[in-house]
């Protein structure tokens, strides 16, 4: 379980309250009930990444810590305030949280650097000026400064997701939701997304990654939650859910990863249906 931080954090945030808390989390569609009771802390500055077979409800879960998805029960803050009370100004919850998807939908007819300042204008009601300054810091951090006035088409794909993480950090939020952002990638583009997503946690970034990369998780997750049919069936260090796993599920899952030629005629396609968006 997680331990709460004690310090005062920077964007004012009650001491040691978890910038995001989920607690006894359901969700359904119809009679298909993705989300069986999570509870889930994620302190200031903490990474954590999401692991777990296809339909194991992931993505289920990102979306319900910004309301992209209504959960059927269950509670979630954000940075102390509850998201899911009925009363709540989801617009200006929602602005606190960065999301950066498989797929960049990015606007094709608008440069990199209108991608990225029509967002601010729009929901922040920046000036043209105040809104360009932070485009540009924000592609420079993620070190495509000289692609400012390109259009995505011309752009590779690890390069388009560079560019939508970048747009996310110009809205200034306070936590950053990953759902698969290098699953869309070739294998050569998918080191320089990754390299950005580490120099964020570096930098201090409370994040929320589901993942399949690993080594990523490894090596820059403070904590790894393995999900299956929608509960989390262990959660911990990443040298000790990667490393050595309680759980049979967990080794399962692992083992597939590694291999997935062991994959036997039946089993949820791990890779395969990937079509949601
Ligand atoms: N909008 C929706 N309407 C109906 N069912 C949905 C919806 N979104 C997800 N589901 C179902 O919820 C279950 C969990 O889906 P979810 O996308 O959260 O899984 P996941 O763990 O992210 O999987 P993957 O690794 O394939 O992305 C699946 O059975 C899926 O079909
Ligand atoms: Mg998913």
């Amino acid at each position: 379980m997680t331990t709460n931080a004690e310090t005062t954090t920077s964007t004012g945030t009650t001491a040691g309250a978890p910038e995001i808390r989920v607690r006894g989390l359901h969700k359904s569609f119809g009679d298909n009930e993705v989300l069986r009771g999570i509870d889930l802390d994620i302190r200031q500055g903490e990474v954590v990444c999401v692991i777990g077979p296809s339909g194991s409800g992931k993505s289920t879960l990102l979306r319900c810590v910004n309301l992209l998805e209504e959960p059927t029960r269950g509670q979630v803050f954000v940075g102390g305030t509850e998201v899911t009370d009925p009363d709540v100004d989801i617009d200006a919850v929602r602005r606190r949280i960065g999301m950066v998807f498989q797929q960049f939908n990015l606007f094709p007819h608008l440069t990199v650097t209108e991608n990225l300042t029509l967002p601010q204008r729009r929901v922040l009601k920046r000036d043209k000026a105040e809104a360009a300054r932070v485009a540009a810091e924000n592609l420079q951090r993620v070190g495509l400064a000289e692609k400012a006035a390109a259009y995505p088409s011309s752009l590779s794909g690890g390069q388009q997701q560079r560019v939508a993480i970048a747009r996310a950090l110009a809205m200034g939020p306070e936590v950053m939701l990953f759902d698969e952002p290098t699953s869309a990638l070739d294998p050569e583009l998918v080191g320089d997304v990754l390299a950005v997503m580490r120099m964020l946690a570096n930098d201090g970034m409370t994040m929320m990654v589901v993942t399949h990369e690993m080594t990523f998780a490894r090596e820059v997750a403070d904590r790894v939650v393995f999900m299956d049919g929608g509960v989390i069936v262990e959660e911990g260090a990443p040298e000790q859910v990667i490393g050595d796993p309680s759980h049979e599920r967990t080794r399962h899952f692992l083992s597939r990863l590694l291999d997935p030629a062991m994959a036997e005629v039946g089993e949820a396609p791990e890779r395969l249906d990937k079509a949601d968006g």
